[in-house]
């Protein structure tokens, strides 16, 4: 049977066979709370606030009577539900990995990108989908654009909504093809949670995150065709990853490291489905330029680090969600019927703010290297 021992910083776990506790700090207990206030009972997907987490506050540990788990009462009332499977886990897959190989990692941005930390300073052309359907040379402009920068917004002309669904295929087959998964190919979003167990199938504000840190590799484009706007609110809001990866290089270096070299797990669970993936926020290719940026709280699976390890990363991740949190650094996009909004899931954490009525989108994921290869045959670059 697996020991709970209260300490100073946190619990202490004895698992059968083992002479040396692990060591859980109360951080990670606060953030990894399996109550309905804690995290979605249905999806799994993370519910609690990680950045809003005292990191000083001691809970109070009082055990069940059947054995399976603990429930931790904290200073300020709340009171949390942990289950020892779930603790076993995570000490086993920490026991398993040799963090020593975590070293600190640097990187420099690609040198063919314009970053939009502050929106009002850049920002890509719009582009008329009509002509980005039709002429070669505005496809271009689009693709380079969007290389660029990491997202665009394509306007739409009047047309017969009826035909919402082929322009919507149209514009994936200018790029490349819709890339399938469980979504399906192209899929309808709206509020009806019935259809997939993900936030994003709700109404309500969804903070900065890239998509699929479940999948190993992550669609490298998302788009949307609006086919209905929301009545309030509903904007897409878009925030530049790489200006954020470059800003703590050069001011928190320690936090760009961490983000660079502790790869963080994602997750994805439904009836059927349960899709894990690990990376670092910040992942560099061989010569140490970065090339993706990977940050879903709401997905993070559950990992525990070395203790020391542990604080330097819940600073630097909560210091790059507040720098993805920074309303400064952050379009919102509204889209009229027509419109179509893609965005580059490598480096763009999309996100949208909350909306009264019924709002219809029709979305696809593309693959990176696709836009890559139109940039590379088209504009030569
Ligand atoms: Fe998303």
């Amino acid at each position: 049977m697996i020991e709970v021992i209260e300490a100073d910083g946190g619990i202490q776990l004895r698992m059968p066979g083992s002479d040396t506790p692990a060591e859980v700090s109360w951080r990670w207990l606060r953030d990894h709370g399996e109550d309905e206030t804690s995290r979605d009972p249905e999806t799994l997907q993370r519910r609690v606030d990680t950045f809003s987490i005292d990191a000083s506050a001691k809970g109070r540990v009082e055990l069940t009577d059947n054995d399976q788990g603990f429930a931790i009462h904290w200073p300020d009332g709340a009171t949390t539900q942990h289950s020892l499977a779930l603790l076993a886990e995570v000490v086993a897959g920490h026991v398993a990995t040799d963090w020593s190989r975590s070293m600190p990692a640097d990187f420099r941005l690609p040198d063919d990108v314009v970053l939009w930390g502050d929106p009002a300073a850049a920002a890509p052309d719009e582009v008329k989908l009509d002509a980005f359907l039709g002429t070669d040379e505005v496809l271009a402009h689009g693709v380079d654009q969007l290389s660029r920068y990491g997202y665009l917004v394509l306007r739409g002309s009047r047309h017969n909504p009826q035909l919402n669904r082929e322009r919507a295929e149209a514009f994936a087959q200018r790029l490349g093809y819709i890339r399938h998964t469980i979504f399906g190919g192209m899929w309808d979003l709206a509020p009806d949670l019935t259809e997939h167990a993900d936030t994003a199938y709700t109404s309500v504000y969804l903070a900065p995150h890239t998509d699929a840190t479940y999948s190993h590799d992550a669609p490298g484009l998302q788009y949307f065709l609006c086919v209905q706007p929301a009545e309030t609110g509903g904007e897409s809001l878009v925030v530049d990853g790489f200006a954020i990866a470059e800003e703590l290089s050069r001011t928190e270096p320690d936090a760009a490291a961490v983000l660079a070299s502790v790869a963080v797990p994602g997750r994805y669970i439904e009836p059927g489905v349960h899709l894990r993936a690990e990376r670092p926020v910040f992942r560099t290719d061989a010569r140490g330029v970065l090339r993706q940026v990977s940050f879903n709280n709401y997905d993070r699976a559950p990992f525990l680090l070395p203790p020391e390890l542990e604080d330097r990363f819940y600073d630097a991740y909560g210091r790059f969600a507040e720098l993805a949190n920074d309303p400064a650094r952050r379009v919102a996009v509204t889209l009229n019927p027509g419109d179509v909004f893609v965005f580059d899931n490598w480096r763009a954490m999309h996100g949208r703010n909350a909306f009264t009525g019924y709002r219809h989108y029709i979305g696809a994921y593309l693959n990176h290297e696709d836009l890559e290869s139109k940039r590379r045959v088209l504009v030569g670059a």
